[in-house]
């Protein structure tokens, strides 16, 4: 083959560079972003029923589905009118993004962004929602 040799040393070279950041990135790529869960009515929230689950579904349901939950949300508010949630657990909340999920997660910032930023994920619902303003604890 003409100049095979060449090329397959080139081809040897691009991989190595190409997948380079790929190999570098392990050591990193394991570290996930620690959404903070500090906010004032989160808080006031778990005093009050005396446990830390509170969302509106357990923890691992929603790192999976928030996105299809809050489809769901605004279908059901917009093409349905209708704002009552009630959740596996039989909690009542009113559908809304600001002032139910925003209410709670209040630190967009530390929480949503934290973790969207990190997946390269960006939602464009505040071209529109209004972001609360940041009420996060201290850390
Ligand atoms: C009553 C307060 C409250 C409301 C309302 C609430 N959350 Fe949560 N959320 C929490 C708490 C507390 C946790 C952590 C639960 C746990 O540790 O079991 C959490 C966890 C989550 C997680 C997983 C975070 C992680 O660390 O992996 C996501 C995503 C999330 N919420 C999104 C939402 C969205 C979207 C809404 C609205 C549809 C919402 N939450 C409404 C309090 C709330
Ligand atoms: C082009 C503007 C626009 C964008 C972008 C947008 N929304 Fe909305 N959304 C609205 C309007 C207007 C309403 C109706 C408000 C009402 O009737 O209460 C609404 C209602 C909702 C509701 C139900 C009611 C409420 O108050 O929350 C949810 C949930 C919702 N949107 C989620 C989202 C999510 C999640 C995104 C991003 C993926 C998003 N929206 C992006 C304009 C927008
Ligand atoms: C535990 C990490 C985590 C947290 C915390 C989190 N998200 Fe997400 N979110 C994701 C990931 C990952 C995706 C992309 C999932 C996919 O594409 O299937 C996503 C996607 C979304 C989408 C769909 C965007 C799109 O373009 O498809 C919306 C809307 C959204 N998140 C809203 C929120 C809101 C609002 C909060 C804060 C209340 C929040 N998320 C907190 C990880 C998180």
């Amino acid at each position: 083959m003409y100049n095979g040799g060449k090329i397959i040393i080139g081809l040897a070279i691009f991989l190595g560079i190409a997948t380079l950041p790929f190999f570098s990135n392990i050591g990193t790529a394991v570290k996930r972003p620690e959404p903070s869960l500090d906010t004032p009515v989160i808080k006031e929230v778990q005093a009050q029923l005396g446990r830390k689950d509170v969302c509106v579904e357990p923890k691992a349901f929603m790192q999976a589905n928030h996105m299809r939950l809050l489809n769901e949300w605004r279908d059901s508010a917009l093409r349905q009118n209708k704002r009552l949630y009630i959740s596996s657990d039989g909690r009542k909340f009113t559908i809304s993004l600001q002032n139910t999920c925003m209410h709670c997660h209040s630190n967009k910032k530390e929480f949503c962004d934290r973790c969207h930023n990190y997946m390269a994920v960006k939602p464009y619902c505040w071209d529109c929602h209004i972001a609360p303003k940041e009420r996060g604890g201290q850390s």
